[in-house]
């Protein structure tokens, strides 16, 4: 026999002076293979046409569905109600600036830390538009394929402590976007450089190792692994400074 599901569900809309925030109830009769956003979205159709939410791909691709599921960020169009109690919360992501009900900005939070961090390719040579194009080791493009699987769902920033407590924290999705760059050997950017960019309490030092950041990512990213990576590559580019120095 199907299941009643019952959604307790944030709601607020910002642009209204008139709206409070509260939580309305629903209920949904679960259906095979139900996954969150095709629940949320018979919500709509059905009960309330005024609810927002975000989705695009429905398929873990374009990272705009992320929400707080039972306390826990995660995608509504990936997460299957089979996984869920059959009394399931969802609240917008914590961090990123309040759209509307479970729809939150991650793309103004995404832009600023890509700003912040340079996330591009710092190269120093004058553009050549005739040059060949650069040649890296088929090693080196799967560890950037690897960091370049992050969609910037934001839900390892919402399950930071420190982001949550700290607006300037580039947290796990900037720490893996600046390791995107260190590991491409297109980027010219020396020790120095990379130094400016990540030792500050902003960056890896920011970083308690509550360790939530990987336990949440729906691409799995090694998060912890990109940690330690820059935190070694700060030590070495120390130790060389220092030897250099004596
Ligand atoms: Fe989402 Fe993972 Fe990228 Fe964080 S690292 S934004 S959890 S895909
Ligand atoms: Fe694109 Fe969920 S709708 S990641």
């Amino acid at each position: 026999m199907s299941r009643r599901l019952e959604f307790e569900i944030f709601r607020l809309n910002p642009e209204d002076p008139e709206s409070e925030p509260h939580t309305d109830r629903f209920e949904v009769t679960e259906t095979p293979y139900m996954t969150l956003y095709l629940a949320l979205s018979q919500i709509r159709e059905e009960q309330d046409p005024g609810l927002q939410f975000d989705f695009a791909c429905r398929s873990a691709i374009c990272g705009s569905c992320g929400m707080l599921v039972n306390g826990r960020p995660a995608l509504a169009c990936r997460t299957l109600t089979s996984q869920l109690p059959d009394s399931i919360r969802l609240y917008p992501l914590p961090v990123f600036r309040l759209v509307g009900d479970l729809s939150v900005d991650t793309g103004s939070w995404f832009r600023q830390m890509a700003e912040r961090t340079e996330a591009w390719v710092h190269q120093k040579l004058p553009f050549d538009a005739s040059a060949e194009e650069s040649r890296m080791s088929d090693d080196d493009a799967q560890a950037i394929y690897d960091s370049d699987r992050c969609i910037e769902c934001g839900c390892c920033v919402a399950a930071c402590g420190v982001a949550n407590i700290r607006s300037d924290f580039v947290a796990a999705a900037g720490l893996n976007r600046i390791a995107r760059f260190m590991l491409d050997p297109r980027d010219r950017r020396d020790e120095s450089e990379w130094f400016e960019v990540l030792s500050s309490d902003q960056g890896i030092f920011g970083c308690i190792g509550l360790m939530a950041c990987e336990d949440v990512c729906p691409k799995q990213l090694p998060l912890l692994e990109v940690h330690a990576y820059l935190r070694r590559r700060l030590f070495a580019s120390r130790l060389v400074g220092k030897q250099t120095d004596t």
